[in-house]
């Protein structure tokens, strides 16, 4: 098992010395190790049993480290920049060379974000190199937003989770390049709507294949073991009757215990945050199938849905 705690100097020695620790952030629980250290950035593939092909995000201490991992900061992700960091956001920009080719998987860009969360940024400011880290589950699993998560999980592979509480947003960052305008490769915690403020219009490049731009677009991804279902709530209890089923709601109350409701005020943000918590109770509780229902789309629903979609394919 994992030590868990929020001792921020036992996190720091844990990095320089090249090993992993998962650490929170606002999002979700990341894997982290020091992004300028092949060596310790092999550990976080092989600790998650992730393919090399798939690049990790860059975890920056601010605005000021563009500069040094890219260099390269056109004048949209800049102000996404500075109205977003920290934050949940992930800006994909041309990488020098000092962030080792293994981060990227090869690619000649990099992943930067500036998490939002106090004690993952006291660290960043203590460390003095970036970390880069990917969620903190197994490959292809729900990502973890408390440590007791992480500690379920990977507890008998690291040694140190930094606790920072459950995660704030409770979705993953999204995840914007710049080739040919603003395009979102992931829908995250910065709402479509809250990016296209401050760029206009962004194109989506969200397509579902074997060989992504981002692994977040793998059709099934971010899945329970379980099998799982989307539609009317009404409909499929009526097909369903009889098996025994897990129900995740919006906000309308089922009864029983094996019943979520991610917000019973109906609010995006709160749905946000319970999402991945209670995916992982139904993957828990004696059920065979998991029934759920999409979210409003509009705002952060339309990420939610999106992590609804891929839990059920
Ligand atoms: O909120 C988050 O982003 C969390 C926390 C820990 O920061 N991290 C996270 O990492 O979700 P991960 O590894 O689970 O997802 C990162 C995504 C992957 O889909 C990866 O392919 C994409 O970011 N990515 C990273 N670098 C990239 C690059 N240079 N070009 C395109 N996609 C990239
Ligand atoms: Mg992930």
């Amino acid at each position: 098992m994992a030590i868990i705690s929020n001792d921020i100097a036992q996190a720091v020695s844990l990095l320089q010395e090249g090993e992993v620790v998962a650490i929170p952030t606002e999002t979700v629980y990341g894997l982290a190790a020091n992004a300028l250290n092949a060596v310790a950035v092999a550990k976080v593939f092989e600790v998650k049993n992730r393919p090399t092909f798939n690049p990790l995000i860059v975890h920056v201490a601010s605005i000021a480290d563009v500069e040094t991992y890219s260099g390269t900061f056109p004048d949209q992700a800049k102000r996404l920049a500075k109205k977003f960091w920290p934050g949940p956001l992930t800006l994909i920009l041309p990488k020098r060379n000092l962030i080792p080719d293994l981060v990227t998987a090869g690619l000649d860009t990099v992943g930067l974000r500036c998490p939002d969360h106090e004690l993952t940024r006291e660290l960043l400011s203590q460390l003095g190199f970036p970390l880069a880290a990917p969620s903190a589950n197994p490959f292809g699993y729900v990502s973890p937003t408390t440590a007791q998560h992480v500690q379920d999980q990977l507890g008998d592979k690291i040694n140190f989770i930094l606790d920072g509480g459950p995660c704030s947003v409770g979705l993953e960052s999204t995840i914007v390049g710049f080739d040919d305008g603003a395009t979102i490769h992931r829908l995250g915690g910065v709402a479509v709507e809250e990016i296209e403020s401050v760029v206009g219009k962004v194109k989506l490049n969200l397509h579902s294949s074997s060989n992504p731009v981002a692994p977040g677009q793998l059709s099934s991804h971010y899945a329970p073991k379980k099998k799982m279902i989307i539609g009317n709530l009404q409909e499929l209890l009526a097909r369903h009757y009889g098996s025994s089923v897990g129900i995740l709601s919006f906000k309308t109350v089922y009864h029983g215990e094996n019943s979520f409701v991610l917000s019973p005020s109906g609010s995006l943000t709160e749905a946000a945050q319970n999402i991945f918590s209670m995916l992982r109770e139904l993957d828990e509780r004696p059920v065979d199938l998991i029934l759920s229902e999409f979210v409003p789309e509009e705002g952060l629903g339309r990420a939610i849905n999106d992590r609804l979609r891929r839990a059920a394919k």
